[in-house]
């Protein structure tokens, strides 16, 4: 876990986007608003484009593992649509320590260090009563106690403001906390006044940690030790990342729920999922199924507890089988509600990468180059790296994607482990791209119309550019693009009609309909590209989202689509809300 910080330093180096890209992207191309701009494929595994993908990733993986000798390797990635992942590689090292797996497997069990963080934090807001906003002091007053170095002023620099630290200030970085307390180089061999610390003969380190054969920290030393740790910011000053906030987080869990932390896990997060090879600390030794990489005894990190608290931000183990029902869980709104889910998956804080965002706790990559129009797509991880162990769980919401990488030996490491998830994405995104493209094309595109009042719509799915292309739109014999500037202009003096480029983009809402049977009613939006090429490098498509819903009459909206889609999937009809016209389709 000392890692983790040094893997968000690489990973903060290994920027995906850049500010020149962004431009460069959006002048050649529309704007879409951020988020999915077609609906997700439902079948990609049947999808060419998708088998060719996977083809192409399967072969950079041989590749990678070709000389591994001592490293397991799990890689597998499935939409949420389907059941089972429409890639799998796992690679079973010829040197490895027999005691449990000899056949690496989706039921190989790894450690997934700090992974964890993201039961821990999913524990918290599953919480009843408890509010990401409360100051972690609501749950555990004590943390005002913590004992500082004798002799220490309280002050701001001496002494966190506990009372304005919250829950999710913890849970996304932000609490300015410091990183570590058992992680320590008192406890790591060497002699360290060779290198300039002071000897403190009568004022010991800690004596725990959890590693290298110490006994975990108790609760107990916690409240002893980090108080002497000076915090690094005030709360929401900026990030730093802390294992210690994480810990305390799991302590909250128990001074709420009145469970151990480990319980806790069970009986709301691995019980609901049918999780049965995730394990909050060591699995059983019966379980049998985890690979241990062939090391010394001292350095089998297999076997290391974190103990009660800290295994909260680092102490879990999993399999491929599980993280992909983790993900497809999470992103199916399976313990928290669609609204609380697609608040977890969004940014909290910035961080000095522009193309890492931090949530709670995710690491949160945004990549203008994945994709043939150059549009921001967000990829939600965790990545996890102890000793031997490296790991990232990856999730990109807009294509109900989900990614597991799990390693284990000294072969792989945390730079190969982050570029597997970027891997994974460059070679499989696009092709899931093209996959929606085409169920869209079957589904959406075509001609709507309305002969009574002389009204058509006609879609298309064009190669590069994002959503629904509206090709033709005319209502009551009115070309309605030709007339998007004479609409958004409210002196009411009509001009010559300049056709303005128009796409339709999904928005997420879904009903049944009205009449009852097996339609189901799919909101989308349309938008018009108003600026110029140059324009929009300018504004960096920085206005789209306060383009939407602008022109109104009679309270009605000119962009808002209704479709009428099939138990197919298929579009039957459009509802043009904004000029009360309903249009069938007729090819
Ligand atoms: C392969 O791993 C084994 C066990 O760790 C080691 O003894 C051996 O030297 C390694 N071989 C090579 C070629 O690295
Ligand atoms: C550590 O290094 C210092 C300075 O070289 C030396 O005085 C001391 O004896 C060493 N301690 C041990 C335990 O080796
Ligand atoms: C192999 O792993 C088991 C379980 O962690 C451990 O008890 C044993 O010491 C390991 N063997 C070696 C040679 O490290
Ligand atoms: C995206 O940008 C990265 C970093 O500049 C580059 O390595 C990669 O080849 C680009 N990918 C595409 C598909 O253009
Ligand atoms: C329908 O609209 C089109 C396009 O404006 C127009 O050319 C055509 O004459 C109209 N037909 C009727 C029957 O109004």
């Amino acid at each position: 876990m000392r890692l983790s910080k040094r893997r968000l330093a690489a990973a903060a180096a290994f920027t995906w986007t850049t500010l020149s890209g962004v431009a460069l992207a959006v002048s050649l191309g529309p704007c879409p608003p951020l988020g999915p701009v077609l609906p997700a494929p439902v079948r990609p595994s049947a999808d060419p484009d998708v088998q060719a993908a996977v083809k192409s990733f399967e072969g950079s993986l041989n590749a990678l593992t070709a000389g591994y000798n001592a490293s397991a390797v799990s890689v597998a990635v499935k939409s949420i649509q389907e059941d089972e992942p429409f890639f799998s590689f796992h690679y079973t090292p010829p040197h490895f320590n027999t005691s449990d797996t000899h056949k690496v497997d989706a039921d190989t069990v790894y450690r997934i260090a700090s992974i964890s963080k993201l039961y821990t934090v999913l524990g918290v807001m599953l919480l009843d009563g408890v509010r990401m906003d409360d100051p972690v002091t609501k749950y555990l007053p004590q943390l005002r106690n913590l004992r500082r170095e004798p002799g220490e002023p309280v002050n701001e620099i001496t002494t966190p403001d506990w009372d304005e630290i919250t829950l999710g200030s913890i849970a996304s970085h932000q609490s300015g906390l410091g990183s570590d307390l058992a992680l320590e180089l008192a406890n790591s061999p060497g002699n360290w006044t060779e290198l300039g610390r002071p000897a403190l003969p009568g004022d010991p380190g800690p004596d725990c940690g959890g590693t290298l054969l110490l006994p975990p920290c108790t609760t107990s030393e916690l409240y002893r030790d980090f108080g002497k740790h000076h915090s690094v910011y005030g709360p929401f000053t900026s990030v730093v990342y802390s294992n210690v906030g994480i810990g305390i987080l799991s302590l909250v869990i128990e001074a709420v729920s009145g469970k151990s932390f480990d319980d806790y896990i069970q009986d709301t997060i691995l019980d609901p999922l049918g999780l049965t090879s995730t394990f909050p600390s060591r699995p059983p030794s019966d379980t049998k199924r985890g690979f241990i990489p062939d090391t010394t005894p001292e350095m089998n990190w297999w076997d290391y507890d974190f103990g009660p608290w800290f295994s909260s931000a680092g102490g879990f183990y999993t399999s491929t089988n599980d993280f992909l029902t983790l993900g497809t869980a999470i992103l199916f709104n399976k313990l928290l509600t669609p609204s609380q889910t697609r608040k977890w998956m969004k940014p909290q804080i910035a961080t000095s990468s522009a193309g890492l965002l931090l949530g709670e706790p995710w690491e949160i990559f945004r990549a203008d180059n994945v994709t043939a129009d150059g549009r921001l797509v967000e990829i939600y991880t965790k990545t996890g790296d102890i000793w031997g162990y490296d790991a990232t769980f990856c999730l990109v919401p807009d294509y109900g994607m989900v990614a597991s990488i799990l390693t284990a030996g000294f072969e792989a490491g945390s730079a190969a482990v982050f570029r597997l998830c970027s891997d994974a994405v460059r070679h499989l995104l696009p092709a899931l791209e093209k996959a929606g493209k085409a169920e869209a094309r079957a589904t959406m595109a075509g001609t709507y119309a309305d002969p009574a009042t002389n009204s058509t719509m006609t879609l298309a799915v064009d190669e590069t550019g994002p959503g629904l292309r509206v090709t033709d739109w005319v209502v009551r014999g009115v070309d309605v693009n030709a007339n998007y500037a004479n609409y958004a202009n409210m002196d009411g003096r009509f001009v010559e009609g300049v056709d303005t480029p128009c796409r339709l983009y999904p928005r997420g809402l879904k009903a049944g309909s009205s009449g009852g049977g097996p339609q189901q009613l799919v909101s989308w939006r349309a938008h018009w590209d108003t600026g110029t090429p140059q324009q929009n490098a300018e504004l960096d498509s920085g206005y789209v989202w306060a383009e939407l819903d602008r022109v109104i009459y009679k309270f009605n909206t000119l962009d808002d689509v209704v479709a009428s889609v099939g138990e197919d999937g298929a579009a039957r009809g459009l509802d043009l809300r904004g000029f009360r016209v309903q249009l069938r389709r007729v090819h």
